[in-house]
């Protein structure tokens, strides 16, 4: 049986999930809307781009369900994305009811999914999405810090003049303006950014990361979507090829880093399981206290939230 993934949501985020899936010949792909035609339309673009760019993944759009059962993965990029002005805590409410309807049509069709939550407010979707499929935390998992070590590596580069591909960056905490960039553990060649950067100048990158999201948002007018699509993507690649790469996701802590049954973003090991091992790093005092402080951003967020365990909404 070839290997399926779903991806819910064919706007911005969703479709671009689904072209690189398709594009590295992960899986074949169902794209799933509300909007009647969209994602039908977008599918049979991207089947009509294969024979150029030559990949054999098949795209199907629908506006259901059906043909979605037993997907390996289901990536969820459903909602509404941010408008200029508006926090990524405005749109609670109208994507936790969205997320929640979402995931329980996919929970019931592939009961053995690992579910990868892309929607804003990101750490409050996965646990309205860990609640409402009943899923174990290994298959339930965020993405934000994958796109966050993303935009902070770009930067990096940028200021060395150097191959994005020598850089390594960690960003911890939840995906919002308490975000942990770490430039201990940010590397250029395996060399700490701290002795490579000025104080000043790695300050002024911290920053820029932290408001990444808002920096594309003002220019854009709408959010970001070919650095998040691409970052769900290596996820959905290192959990389907087995890679157990190291990387930041927004994981489900039951005491890991002090912090107890919140969705928090640290370095996870991915694999075929989903999360197979959170990965604890040493942190300063500081950088302890900046992680507890997001921490405390997401609780409030987890505490307006109004799906219960088993609840509607
Ligand atoms: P978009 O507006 O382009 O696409 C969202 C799609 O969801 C639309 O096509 C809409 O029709 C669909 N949708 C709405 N309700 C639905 C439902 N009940 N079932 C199926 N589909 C439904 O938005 P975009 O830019 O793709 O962003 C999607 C989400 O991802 C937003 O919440 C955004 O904030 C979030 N996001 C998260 C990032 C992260 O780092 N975690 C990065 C970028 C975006
Ligand atoms: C981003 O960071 C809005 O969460 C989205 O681009």
């Amino acid at each position: 049986m070839k290997t399926k993934v779903t991806v819910v949501g064919a706007g911005n985020v969703g479709a671009t999930v689904a072209q690189g899936i398709a594009l590295k010949e992960l899986a074949d792909v169902v794209l799933v809307d509300i909007v009647e035609g969209v994602p039908q339309g977008k599918s049979l673009d991207m089947n009509e781009t294969a024979p150029v760019e030559k990949y054999d993944a098949l795209l199907r759009g629908t506006n259901g369900y059906d043909g979605t059962e037993n997907s390996d993965i289901v990536v969820i990029t459903a909602g509404l994305p941010r408008k200029p002005g508006m926090s990524r805590d405005d749109l609670l409410w109208k994507n936790e009811e969205i997320v929640a309807g979402v995931t329980r049509e996919v929970a019931k069709r592939s009961p053995k999914a690992i579910l990868v939550v892309v929607s804003n407010p990101l750490d409050a979707m996965c646990e309205v999405a860990r609640r409402v499929s009943g899923f174990p935390r290994e298959r339930v998992i965020g993405m934000a810090g994958v796109l966050d070590s993303a935009r902070m590596r770009c930067f990096i580069a940028m200021e060395l003049n150097v191959s994005v591909e020598n850089t390594h960056a960690f960003v911890l905490g939840g995906h919002g303006d308490t975000m942990v960039p770490l430039p201990r553990y940010s590397t250029v060649a395996g060399i700490p950014i701290t002795e490579l950067i000025s104080k000043e100048r790695i300050d002024a990158i911290v920053d820029r990361t932290r408001t990444g999201g808002a920096e594309i948002v003002n220019l854009l007018k709408t959010s970001a979507w070919y650095a998040p699509g691409a970052a769900a993507v290596e996820m959905v690649e290192t959990i389907l090829k087995d890679k157990r790469k190291i990387l930041p996701c927004a994981a489900y802590l039951t005491g890991e880093y002090g912090i107890n049954d919140l969705y928090v973003g640290v370095p996870v090991k991915l694999g075929s399981k989903g999360i197979e091992q959170i990965v604890q790093i040493k942190l300063t005092g500081d950088e302890q206290a900046a992680l507890n402080k997001s921490a405390g951003a997401v609780k409030e967020l987890f505490e307006r939230l109004k799906t219960g365990a088993g609840a509607t909404v």
